[in-house]
């Protein structure tokens, strides 16, 4: 018998704690990772002529859960948006954190796995960044949906095979796309 989803998300809820060496460690993988990874692939992807880069993020990066006008406003702002100010961002977060002023500065996420959200955020605003520094390859982030991985503690709805569909579709797609968020295989808002 599968356990309801709510009593899932609580269970999980519950187990899950962060501490700032979690929080760094966090956004040390989650973001600055995938950053770091395609900095160094930049010159194989260049050379190629279907160059593509699909960032794994989640439905925890909409912008709509950012309970912050200004900070909503300054991450949707592609136009103006930089690296720069996309890392003085997630510094921000991570001061925030260490000063216990996530509320105060507008960082704090409702719903437990604060940080984890705010990662996938920041992901979803680098690819954006990306997409228009490297008009020549295609870079797109994706919400795979919820995976019976070790990750979601096994609580996921769908499987491994299932969840790969999406990321799959856009290492092979030659629609030109590029900039986007996926949700499972279609495009969605990233709000
Ligand atoms: N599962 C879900 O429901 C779900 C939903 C939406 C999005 N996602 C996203 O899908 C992606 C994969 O998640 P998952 O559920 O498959 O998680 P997972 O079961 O915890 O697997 C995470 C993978 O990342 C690797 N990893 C962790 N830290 C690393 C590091 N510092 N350097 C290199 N590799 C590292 C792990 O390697 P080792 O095995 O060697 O530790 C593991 O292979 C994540 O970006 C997650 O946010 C998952």
């Amino acid at each position: 018998m599968q356990i309801p989803w709510e009593e899932r998300y609580a269970f999980m809820t519950k187990t899950h704690i962060e501490t700032y060496e979690l929080v760094e460690e966090c956004l040390k993988i989650n973001y600055f990772g995938m950053k770091y990874l395609t900095e160094a692939l930049l010159p194989l992807l260049e050379s190629s002529d279907s160059g593509r880069v699909v960032n794994i993020s989640s439905n925890a990066g909409r912008l709509r859960f950012l309970n912050n006008e200004g900070l909503v406003k300054e991450l949707d702002d592609i136009n103006n948006l930089t690296l720069e100010k996309l890392d003085d961002l997630v510094k921000s977060y991570l001061k925030s954190f260490k000063e216990g002023a996530l509320e105060e500065n507008g960082w704090k996420l409702p719903g437990g796995f604060g940080t984890y959200k705010a990662s996938k955020i920041f992901v979803n605003a680098y690819t954006r960044i990306a997409a228009k520094m490297y008009p020549n390859l295609y870079i797109n982030c994706v919400q795979p949906g919820h995976t019976q991985t070790e990750g979601s503690s096994c609580t996921g709805s769908q499987t491994v095979e299932e969840a790969a569909k999406s990321p799959v579709m856009l290492a092979l797609d030659d629609s030109g796309q590029t900039g986007f968020f996926y949700d499972h295989t279609e495009i969605t808002a990233y709000y």
